[in-house]
């Protein structure tokens, strides 16, 4: 390959006239750099910019400013069909009166292609997605997950190097959907293709990719890997939408080059040592996070550093876990306890109205700038 890319946006801007006459941009300066070989993610929710960034890689649109690249080349203004991708919409688009084989077979045969090879590839990509000997039913007659497998099958058969996927298993329930998930990351492995994949569940995001560009209103706000953006989030916003945080609002006291501390009026105290990340000075305003499981509850003991006393005033049971909601000096905080031992006796769970202690340790926070 030319490239070590195989996709990129260059500072893409792609703007839109509402109906009301007003210009807005649906893709503000976006800049991804996604490897061959890589499974992609944009993740945001709806509106974000997500479907129009992938239109634009695939050609259906093109950038107001900027420039797709694909493996190393300028796209301009070629047509999709030239492109080397190939795109799965979150509506299957399968042509209800042709079978399942003469489905995929569809685009080879547009192409001319032998009829031998094309019963070769075709038998190749449903075997692919396990659909093999469901080549003579019609769409109807296949459950919403075979559905979108005929659907994949159909821009696997053109191997292409990118596929383009769109929120493809947003119709299906939640079961299917995880493990759909799975059998596409195998898949995506197996074939050594690029993925660039759109949605807006972030487990699903986390469950599958490489990377994930986190979007919000056009920009990306954080471009990491599932366990960097999770638990290194780069501002208030992506650790708010990525898993869940506690915000505590504070004013740095006092800052080394490594750590902080940090005041914070709702709990009346400072809490010390947390590691920063850069750009953030002394007297600054800011929001400590602290993701639910990381907050630890004990129930007595004398108060140590980064300590708080508070009071249970909600508990959730979810079976795995159990939601504790704590509060502190009137500052809530909600602590999330995994239920690792099998019991029933009421006595060995936390109750509302209870005194805990939460200890924050400053490991486990993030020092994030104010949005
Ligand atoms: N053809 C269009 N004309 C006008 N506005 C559009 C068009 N396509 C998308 N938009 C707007 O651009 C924004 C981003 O849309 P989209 O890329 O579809 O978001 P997402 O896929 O993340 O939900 C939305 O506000 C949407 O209404
Ligand atoms: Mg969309």
């Amino acid at each position: 390959m030319t490239s070590e890319f195989a996709v990129e946006m260059r500072d893409v801007v792609k703007r839109f006239i509402t109906p009301e006459g007003n210009e807005m941009a649906a893709v503000d300066h976006v800049t991804m750099k996604i490897r061959n070989g890589e499974f992609f993610s944009m993740l945001g929710s709806s509106g974000c910019g997500k479907t129009t960034s992938l239109r634009m890689i695939a050609g259906f649109e093109w950038p107001t400013e900027g420039e797709v690249y694909i493996e190393g080349k300028a796209m301009g203004h070629t047509p999709p069909f030239q492109r080397k991708v190939n795109t799965v919409f979150q509506s299957y688009a399968l042509f209800q009166h042709l079978t399942i084989y003469q489905n995929v077979a569809f685009g080879l045969e547009m192409e001319n292609a032998k009829e031998d090879e094309i019963k070769k590839r075709v038998g190749r990509a449903l075997d692919m997605v396990q659909l093999t000997g469901m080549d003579r039913r019609k769409p109807k007659q296949l459950s919403g997950g075979q559905q979108q497998r005929v659907a994949l099958a159909r821009a696997l058969v053109k191997t292409p190097d990118v596929l383009l996927l769109d929120e493809p298993l947003g119709a299906l329930d939640l079961k299917l959907r995880k493990e759909m998930q799975l059998e596409l990351k195998a898949l995506q492995q197996q074939l050594g293709i690029t993925f660039i994949y759109v949605t807006h569940d972030q487990e699903e995001a986390l469950t599958m990719s490489d990377r994930i560009a986190v979007m919000s209103k056009g920009k990306v706000q954080q471009m990491g890997t599932p366990v960097e953006v999770y638990e290194r989030p780069a501002n208030k916003f992506v650790a708010d939408f990525i898993g869940e945080s506690n915000f505590l609002e504070g004013k740095i006291k006092s800052l080394t080059r490594k750590e902080a501390s940090v005041f914070i009026p709702g709990l009346n105290a400072e809490v010390t040592g947390m590691p920063i990340s850069e750009g953030l000075a002394k007297g600054e305003e800011v929001v400590v996070s602290i993701r639910p499981e990381k907050v630890r509850l004990v129930e007595k003991g004398a108060l140590k550093m980064n300590m708080f006393r508070g009071k249970v005033t909600n508990t959730v049971y979810i079976g795995a876990d159990t939601h504790i909601y704590t509060e502190v000096h009137g500052v809530k905080l909600k602590v999330l306890e995994q239920n690792r031992i099998s019991r029933l006796d009421p006595k060995s769970f936390y109750t509302v109205g209870q005194d805990v202690s939460l200890l924050l340790m400053p490991e486990n926070t993030l020092v994030l700038k104010k949005d």
